[in-house]
């Protein structure tokens, strides 16, 4: 099928990725496709490795570096050594559990359904402490303005016994965007801290570390910072600067840029958020990989990403509710990643099918179709998924 331009500042940049012609893949909130130059570092990275005398000592700190670099510039934080390289969410969120200031009978606020590793890390600590843990639920997605309402109850949800409010900037399943900035200032008038899962949300939504504030930032790689599977990056703010990591390696330490004297053991950390790093954290395949996405994202830009898939799926969103479909209202959703409600009549096997059958890629979500489009979609994808749900 012949695609119409999207009228948008980015041109779609479907040569710049490797998918398969005929294959219509809305679902970069479930991973991104390696775009071809961060494959490229990737086959260079194991090909350096494939001959270890060509990795020096000032390779294990140049390239992490860097990454810390390319984020902070991402998400608009001043100081690169306030990034940490991680491997995953849950990991990330781990080091703001174990340096968490609570006390039994203080509370955790997050809301309904997020993601896991948002939800086991508080439920765990929430046993090893005594604390409560409160679920902000969801209202039901009939009523007008329901992100508004979802919203408010977050807010009014936040109390002087809070220790941490635990959110993403846009809910992994529907899209639903939390206020953060709102919720920010109310978290520091409760002495709060502010925990953001930014996988769902930072490299396609602009994320500004200096108007949210939030204590700590965790993001996994593999879906809106186009990186590779096992790596993640986490801002962590003043409040864990003295904070002790969930396990102890080498690289973290003072000094460690030393080779001949790392047995000189220190007490002291690298600087600010660096001592939370997983250990091995400089992967020489991994990291240039992560590197080649984040350039790639600091290229296109957030905004423009954004703009690019508001432009592609507005067509197809006031189609939809035409049709009956119920999506949330365009300023309160995710324009990368939102869902389609679908009526309660439609088969979803069936759907399901015929989705299969024209090669439409979107992931089912409870009663929600989760469409996740990135520059690598053009019209014909989501004119063949409205196709599909005709
Ligand atoms: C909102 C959100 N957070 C985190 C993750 C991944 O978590 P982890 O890195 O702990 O596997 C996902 C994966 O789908 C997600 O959607």
């Amino acid at each position: 099928m012949s695609s119409r331009p999207v009228k948008a500042m980015l041109a779609c940049q479907q040569s710049r990725f490797a998918l398969p012609d005929g294959l219509h893949y809305l679902n970069c909130a479930y991973m991104a496709p390696l775009a071809l130059a961060v494959r490229a570092a990737g086959i260079e990275g194991l090909d350096r490795r494939a001959t270890p005398h060509l990795i020096g000592p000032a390779d294990f700190f140049e390239e992490s570096d860097l990454v810390r670099c390319l984020f902070s510039r991402l998400v608009n934080a001043p100081d690169p050594n306030r990034i940490a390289i991680i491997p995953s969410v849950s990991y990330g969120l781990a080091t703001v559990a174990r340096n968490a200031p609570a006390d039994r009978g203080d509370n955790i606020v997050i809301v309904e359904e997020q993601f896991p590793s948002n939800v086991y890390t508080w439920r765990r600590l929430c046993a090893e402490r005594g604390l409560e843990l409160k679920v902000v639920p969801a209202p039901v997605y009939t009523d007008a303005g329901r992100a508004v309402a979802w919203n408010a109850r977050l807010l009014a949800a936040l109390d002087h016994r809070t220790a941490v409010v635990a959110l993403p900037r846009v809910h992994w399943a529907d899209g639903t965007l939390f206020d953060l900035e709102r919720v920010g200032e109310r978290a520091r008038e409760c002495d709060a801290l502010l925990v953001v899962d930014g996988t769902q949300s930072v490299g396609a939504l602009p994320f500004d570390v200096q108007r949210v504030r939030p204590d700590a930032l965790v993001c996994a790689a593999y879906k809106w910072l186009l990186g590779p599977y096992s790596t993640g990056l986490a801002y962590y703010g003043p409040a864990f600067d003295h904070g002790t990591p969930i396990e102890e390696n080498w690289i973290t330490r003072s000094g460690s840029e030393a080779f001949a004297e790392l047995v000189r053991y220190r007490d002291e950390y690298q600087p600010a958020a660096v001592r939370f790093d997983v250990g091995e954290r400089s992967n020489f395949t991994l990291l240039p990989m992560l590197a080649a996405a984040l350039e790639l994202v600091l290229e296109w830009t957030a905004p423009a990403i954004q703009e690019y898939c508001s432009a592609l799926t507005t067509d197809l969103t006031h189609t939809l509710r035409e049709r009956g479909y119920w999506i949330e209202e365009d300023r309160w959703r995710g324009k990368h990643l939102f869902g389609i409600r679908v009526r309660d009549s439609v088969d979803t096997a069936r759907l399901a099918e015929r989705l299969k059958e024209r090669q439409v890629v979107v992931s089912l979500r409870g009663d929600a179709i989760r469409v996740a489009p990135h520059l690598h979609n053009d019209s014909a994808d989501t004119e063949v998924l409205l196709d599909a749900l005709d």
